[in-house]
């Protein structure tokens, strides 16, 4: 069934899907336990139920809380000899395993990985961390981080994948089902932790439906989809109580309707706030040691404070996934070879590759060719810095750094690199951008400017650069031929004051150990950038919702609407959209079609769009398909990203790529029902390059 852009409507029938609302639980429990568990589960329960016949309380709650000890693999929490029960050893984190393990590969960030929109690299990262982790001793690895990314201020947001939830939930369930075949991943910070500078104090308040439909279904899908083996409650508050002891987010929603079967952590030390109302709310350990559980808890049981159901739940979790996971039989060894293995360098740098995104290249500026350039300045207080990210719990410590300096030094081939380490306003420095046939300016963000509170920067509290980079790049443009801008940074960073005077401009994220390679090689043309932006970038910060991060308002409401869905409600034009990326070839899109089949209640309605090549040379193209909503009953966006798939094409080569809509995504949380709904309305389709690049339509209606 061909469909151009004024497609008639096609009725998909919808078998009892109307009626039987999409639950909120997913898949069974059963299914759900039974991925969970590397063993029967049924095997391990009655494993489970033996050993805590033979604990006595205090055996229980030793359990439930770290040892404060730090081991080789990371935090400690406790074995128990007696009856061969192991313990955890639990280290961070989301793009290496943490510097307090020593050395190991340092990736991209999150965020660069979030731009790559290509969750099967993201996997394949997973699953060298978890090596990595696990080569280490450790048994937890304390990532991925999957808060959304409300605003780009937040402090954090290197860690996490984007502001959109279907594509971070699909980088959440790649990251987890990757580094859990090796340890136990752990998804964070649940929930609503998108504020750094107020992170212990701050409440967050939202209502339910924006709560379930917009800022937990990645946690849902790590539990749901990738099983994954804990979770880590976030400092801040929700509605009131703090995630620790909020019984709503723990008990109600993430054991209760999505059958959780792991265990649930605190963030570190100000993570646990009490001894009753924690242990009654499901917080399972608290981490890094016992500060309210331990000698408390136990005084609070036999006190009748705490029902001694809920500190046998709490051990039956810990001694669940212990056992689900093997670390009994099959306990972590330490093993140098696989950190920073060949492999895992080599797979730092593709992810780079990937991640790269072209965000402007005026008269092909870009790529530098090398035989036509005498010389190539570079310059920027971040050319020849080993600008990994922040310096928090996330930090890693790489054995070294490719700098953008080294790296395009070693791929210059015959044109003469001239490094300037001022800032171009000496004479010798101006004489030789005007010499140069080009000139590569490296700056951004680094971690003074935005990281994990009281370590790092903590928030921003502007998008844009510093003063003096901004300086730097209008001087540099006043002097050079051809100006370059090469952007690192975790988030998005406005570009107004220069944009308009340079002629290409990179945002090259925080670029992991190989990074500088990876970015000479996008700047000489040996890879064709590929990255998309997993958020949006306004013209000014006034265009996106307020970021309160003052301790004086500790009162903050998450609305239903933010990133490209605001603007899009709002009618602003964003400098760069949501999915934007440029390429050095040019791709098409053609023949939107839709499946005639039904959609059934958790079922996918598949579409398919011809992509072609149009250029000279090959590259990948990532095809992203939004759905809006006509006559819905409820507020909705304009429209929302349900699927996206990234495709390497020859130049000239057309491929026909399928694409999924999952009735969940595009259901609505019904607060009334408790259960998402799939409205008997139409839903519009849209196919292009980018959420504000959008020529392919086609419209289904769900009776
Ligand atoms: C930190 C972070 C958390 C990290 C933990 C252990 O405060 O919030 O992401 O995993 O402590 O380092």
């Amino acid at each position: 069934m061909q469909l151009g852009p004024s497609a008639p409507t096609i009725v998909v029938g919808l078998l009892a899907a109307v009626a039987a609302a999409c639950s909120d639980g997913g898949g069974s429990p059963e299914s759900a336990s039974q991925a969970f568990c590397r063993l029967p589960e049924a095997e391990v329960e009655a494993r489970v139920d033996d050993l805590l016949s033979q604990m006595t309380l205090e055996e229980k709650v030793e359990q439930m809380a770290g040892t404060g000890a730090l081991g080789s693999g990371g935090w400690l929490a406790p074995a128990n000899e007696r009856l061969g029960i192991p313990g955890f050893a639990m280290i961070d984190g989301p793009r290496g395993v943490s510097v307090l393990g020593g050395h190991a590969t340092a990736f991209p960030v999150a965020m660069a990985r979030g731009a790559s929109w290509d969750p099967e690299l993201e996997r394949r990262v997973g699953e060298a961390i978890g090596a990595e982790a696990r080569a280490k001793g450790a048994s937890v690895l304390l990532a991925p981080t999957i808060n959304l990314l409300r605003h780009p201020g937040w402090g954090r947001a290197q860690e996490t994948y984007g502001e959109d939830t279907h594509h971070l939930s699909r980088f959440a369930v790649a990251f987890v089902e990757g580094a859990q075949q090796h340890v136990i991943a752990s998804a964070k910070h649940f929930a609503l932790n998108s504020i750094e500078d107020t992170r212990f104090t701050v409440n967050v308040t939202t209502d339910e439906r924006t709560l379930r439909e917009i800022y937990l279904p990645q946690f849902r899908a790590a539990v749901q989809e990738a099983h994954v083996g804990s979770v880590m409650s976030a400092y801040n508050r929700v509605d009131g109580a703090y995630c620790a002891e909020n019984s709503h987010l723990l008990r109600d929603i993430l054991k209760g309707d999505w059958g959780f079967r792991g265990f649930v952590e605190s963030d570190w030390i100000l993570g646990t706030r009490s001894t009753v109302a924690s242990a009654r709310s499901g917080l399972d350990i608290e981490m890094p040691s016992p500060s309210f559980y331990g000698a408390k808890l136990i005084a609070a049981v036999e006190a009748g404070e705490v029902p001694m159901d809920d500190i046998d739940e709490a051990a039956r979790r810990v001694l669940r996934t212990k056992l689900c996971f093997e670390l009994d039989s099959d306990p972590p060894v330490p093993d140098p070879a696989v950190v920073e293995s060949a492999d895992h360098t080599a797979l730092a740098l593709d992810a780079e590759r990937e991640a790269i995104v072209l965000l402007a290249n005026r008269n092909a500026a870009l790529p530098l060719e090398r035989s036509a350039l005498g010389s190539l300045v570079v310059i920027g207080p971040l050319a020849d810095s080993a600008n990994i990210g922040d310096t928090g719990s996330s930090n890693v410590n790489p054995s070294y750094v490719v700098t953008p300096l080294a790296g395009i030094a070693s791929h210059a081939g015959s044109a003469q690199v001239v490094f300037l380490e001022d800032d171009g306003s000496s004479a010798a420095s101006q004489n030789a951008l005007a010499a140069a046939d080009a000139a590569v300016v490296v700056v951004g963000l680094t971690a003074a400017d935005e990281g994990e509170g009281g370590v790092s920067g903590g928030d921003r509290h502007t998008l844009a650069l510093s003063a003096e980079q901004e300086a730097l790049i209008q001087r540099v443009a006043d002097s050079s031929r051809r100006t370059i801008v090469v952007l690192e940074g975790g988030s998005a960073i406005t570009v107004e004051p220069w944009i308009d005077r340079v002629d290409a401009v990179l945002m090259a994220w925080y670029p992991g150990q190989e990074g500088g390679n990876a970015i000479a090689e996008v700047l000489f043309g040996d890879v064709n950038p590929s990255g998309k932006l997993p958020f949006t970038v306004p013209h000014d910060e006034s265009d996106l919702p307020e970021f309160v991060s003052d301790p004086a308002r500790l009162d903050v409401t998450y609305g239903f609407l933010h990133g490209y869905r605001w603007i899009d409600a709002q009618g602003i034009e964003p400098r760069f959209p949501f999915g934007f990326g440029l390429s050095y070839t040019s791709f098409t899109v053609a023949n939107l079609t839709l499946d005639g089949r039904t959609l059934a209640p958790g079922g996918v309605l598949g579409a398919s769009v011809d992509v072609t090549n149009t250029g000279a040379r090959s590259g990948d193209e990532i095809v992203q398909l939004y759905v809006g909503f006509e006559g819905s009953r409820v507020e909705r966006p304009r429209r929302q990203l349900a699927a996206f798939a990234r495709v390497h094409l020859e130049a000239g080569e057309t491929r026909r790529v399928p694409l999924e809509i999952a009735a969940r995504d595009i259901a609505y949380y019904d607060v009334a029902q408790a259960e998402f709904v799939l409205e008997p309305i139409t839903y519009v389709v849209q196919v292009g390059e980018s959420s504000r690049d959008l020529p392919l339509e086609a419209r289904f209606r769900v009776r």
